[in-house]
């Protein structure tokens, strides 16, 4: 594992403007990650996990205003115009998103799919192109790929299709590979599987990755770092092991709670009260306040709590580190 961050952010945020007014989907968040190294980002839907890593790589929609640094192999990217912003992404960073078919053209065959990237950033011939397709169908488990590298997307299933869309995002060797939500779409064996296959892929490529996810369990499974978002904001981020034995903010702790069961044994669900604030509305204070179950915790109404070390490296929003539940200390 090398110590340049190949992706940092810095005081990110992301304030989108909408006819109800101006909607702050990220608000001052910082992480990094190295490469060979996987950072998860967990949260509940619409607690700007996908948004974050859109805005840092220069994909955030046109109403959005951001803010903040971000530097990709450390090349500061605010400051560079559009068509360098977009040549250094197309060159350094794969995306696979949560359905395959947003990614794939139906009309073209898998290979031409996978090559095009190559082509363009690569500036391989027709000919060493579709070779590479071949070869990077292997790569990603496609059984028989000299003969499916002429095969349509609808000609595959939804797992292999997804297999197909990691080739597209590795044909130009990226350093930074984002995976939103890969597997939600696809049954529980296939997700085992393209877990398996990225973790594989990124051990052997030494690919950075910053994988989006709602499933606590896939991110005890691959990641080194994780950040808990909430609300915009980064509410405990810090090495995985540290994180899941030591959860040190509320919501953390009610998301390991919620957890489904892998075994899918008997106890119930435990789901978490209430639902998040609106990006329109937000708090002055902690965003969490109205459903956290650390009572008498009046403060944290008003006033928001800074970002505190808990440990090496673990960090969490809180005025009461450790005091998941019960009282607050008087
Ligand atoms: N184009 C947009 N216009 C207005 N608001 C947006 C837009 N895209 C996202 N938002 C808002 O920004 C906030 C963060 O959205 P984001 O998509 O990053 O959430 P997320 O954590 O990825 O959620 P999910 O798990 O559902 O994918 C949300 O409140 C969302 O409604
Ligand atoms: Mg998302």
């Amino acid at each position: 594992m090398s110590d340049r961050a190949v992706l940092a952010v810095e005081d990110l945020t992301v304030t989108i403007g909408t006819r109800r007014g101006p909607a702050r989907a990220v608000a001052g968040v910082d992480w990094s990650v190295r490469a060979g190294e996987t950072l998860a980002l967990v949260g509940e839907s619409g607690s700007g996990k996908s948004m974050s890593v859109l805005a840092a790589t220069g994909l955030a929609p046109r109403s959005a205003r951001v803010t903040g640094r971000v530097h990709l192999l450390g090349t500061e990217l605010t400051g560079l115009p559009g068509e360098d912003r977009r040549r250094m992404r197309g060159r350094h960073v794969g995306f696979v998103f949560q359905d395959p078919m947003t990614s794939l053209n139906p009309v073209l065959t898998v290979g031409r799919q996978v090559t095009e990237a190559g082509e363009e950033h690569l500036g391989l011939t027709r000919r060493a192109a579709r070779a590479r397709a071949v070869e990077l169908l292997d790569l990603v488990g496609i059984p028989s790929p000299a003969e499916r590298v002429d095969a349509y997307p609808h000609q595959f299933s939804g797992g292999m299709r997804q297999r197909v869309v990691i080739a597209m995002a590795l044909a130009c060797e990226p350093d930074l590979l984002i995976a939103d939500e890969p597997t939600t779409a696809l049954d529980v064996t296939t997700q085992a599987q393209i877990v398996e296959l990225v973790a594989d892929l990124q051990r052997r490529l030494g690919t950075a990755v910053v994988w989006i996810t709602h499933d606590l369990g896939v991110v005890a499974g691959i990641a080194d770092t994780v950040a808990v978002m909430y609300a915009g904001r980064i509410l405990e981020q810090g090495p995985v092991d540290a994180v899941f034995t030591n959860p040190s903010h509320p919501y953390t702790t009610a998301l390991l709670a919620a957890r489904p069961d892998p075994d899918g044994g008997g106890d119930e669900l435990v789901t978490i009260q209430g639902s998040p604030p609106s990006p329109l509305d937000l708090p002055a204070g902690c965003a969490f306040w109205p459903r956290c179950p650390v009572r008498g915790a009046a403060r944290c109404e008003h006033e928001l709590p800074p970002l505190v070390p808990v440990a090496a490296d673990h960090h969490v929003r809180t005025f009461y580190p450790h005091h998941t539940d019960g009282g607050v200390p008087t």
